[in-house]
């Protein structure tokens, strides 16, 4: 099987979320829509697709967005049937090039409980930093 790394085309989409659900990294209430993966490219990220060179089947998808200071990874994943076969290794490898492309720091957040993306993370160069927690506003209704 031959994978090749791609950019994102808005007609993705819909495979692209199939894969971010079937993942545990998709769902509607993190805002991830079509209208945030455009701006996030516009504004200097990436989204990145890895797919078969022959069928064009979406294999991963890796999101960099970028805030002018640092870049950010997100919604690293490869689709469940291809797991364990070694391709996340590509993918991180092309999202690595263009992260430092950009000449900013690469940040990223995984659960601790994620063992095989932390081994993956902690390979590829990622360094640990240390106890924190993370907060979120998903909503300002309150406020
Ligand atoms: C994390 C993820 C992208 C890794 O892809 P994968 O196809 O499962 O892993 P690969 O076969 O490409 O292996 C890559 C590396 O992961 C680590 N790894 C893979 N399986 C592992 C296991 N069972 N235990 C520990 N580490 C493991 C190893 O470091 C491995 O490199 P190595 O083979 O040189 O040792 C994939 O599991 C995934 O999509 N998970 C769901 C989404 C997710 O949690 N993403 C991360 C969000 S932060």
């Amino acid at each position: 099987m031959k994978l090749k790394t791609r950019d994102y085309q808005p007609e993705d989409f819909k495979e692209v979320a199939a894969l971010w659900e079937a993942t545990g990294m998709g769902g509607e209430f993190r805002g991830d829509d079509r209208q945030v993966i455009d701006r996030s490219i516009q504004v200097g990220g990436k989204l990145l697709i890895l797919e078969d060179e022959h069928t064009h089947k979406l294999i991963g998808t890796s999101w960099m967005t970028m805030d002018g200071r640092r870049i950010y990874l997100h919604h690293f994943g490869i689709s469940p049937a291809f797991q364990g076969k070694g391709f996340s290794k590509q993918l991180l490898k092309a999202s690595l090039a263009f992260a430092k492309k950009t000449g900013l720091q690469l940040k990223l957040e995984v659960h601790r409980d994620n063992i095989i993306a932390r081994e993956l993370y902690i390979k590829a160069g990622f360094k640990y930093l240390g106890d924190y927690d993370v907060y979120i506003i998903r909503n300002y209704e309150n406020l």
